[in-house]
């Protein structure tokens, strides 16, 4: 009898416990289920491609860019204690490009979003001398002022183009579209992306798979995606623009 007496209490103690822990995991679904869903704006890419919510226009998207490339402590660092570090890393990238005959010394070459133009530096040490960078800050003389948005340059003008900057385009089908406008018939087009972790907060776009880039780059073949290790990017993506026969 006095045992029956001490379980008793035990046993509603263990009742109520796990009782709310099923009302806490209840809560926690159902917080999962009403937190709004990302916007998709590009319908055509599918939902691998998910545009950030919240730019409430162009002019916010841009100035939430330039607050972090015009940051003056930001700039020493990278043109200082960051700036022989990645130069050496993007050699190592744009030299296997070279060995797989996607790059050449006499390739003109762009980089976009390159910042204080590292990649840029980069591919001139390896001897890709005619080699420009943009972005919304200038860096002269290796970066100049451009929106990816809307290249400053002329159609067919380069050989070879380079970016890890796809997660900023509010507007990837632009990003893409420009980049075709400006390579020339049988250029080049390197991307590093990242797919298996989110992008840092200033990204505009999270990209989950390389199917959006297959549907993006319409006038380009696929030539490979591999694994890299690459500031945190960790995809390679290659295409090349096709060459389309005049009739
Ligand atoms: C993550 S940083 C990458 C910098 C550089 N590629 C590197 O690896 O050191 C992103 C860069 O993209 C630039 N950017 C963002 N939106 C841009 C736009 N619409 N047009 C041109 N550059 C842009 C930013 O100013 C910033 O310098």
């Amino acid at each position: 009898m006095e045992t029956t007496i001490q379980i008793k209490p035990l046993v509603f103690r263990c009742f109520f416990f796990s009782l709310f822990l099923s009302m806490l995991f209840l809560l926690f679904l159902c917080r999962q289920a009403t937190t709004k869903p990302p916007t998709y704006v590009d319908t055509n890419t599918n939902t691998d491609l998910r545009i950030r919510p919240g730019y409430t226009s162009y002019e916010a998207y841009i100035q939430r860019q330039l607050n972090k490339t015009l940051n003056d402590k930001l700039r020493r660092i990278w043109t200082t204690r960051d700036w022989e570090r990645k130069i050496q890393i993007f050699s190592i990238f744009f030299t296997e490009l070279k060995h797989k005959n996607l790059l050449s010394n006499s390739s003109k070459s762009l980089s976009i979003g390159a910042r204080v133009g590292q990649e840029v530096e980069a591919l001139k040490r390896i001897g890709v001398s005619d080699s420009i960078g943009i972005d919304l800050v200038p860096y002269p003389p290796l970066v100049i002022h451009g929106d990816f948005h809307h290249q400053p340059f002329h159609n067919e003008t380069f050989d070879f183009e380079f970016s890890n900057v796809f997660d900023h385009a509010l507007y990837p089908d632009k990003f893409v579209g420009e980049i075709e406008r400006t390579l020339k018939p049988g250029g080049v087009c390197v991307l590093h992306v990242a797919l298996s972790r989110r992008s840092d907060k200033y990204s505009a776009n999270d990209l989950y798979s390389v199917e959006p880039l297959k549907k993006l780059f319409r006038g380009s073949e696929l030539l490979y995606v591999r694994t890299v290790d690459g500031f945190g990017l960790d995809t390679e993506v290659v295409f090349r623009k096709r060459v389309t026969l005049r009739s």
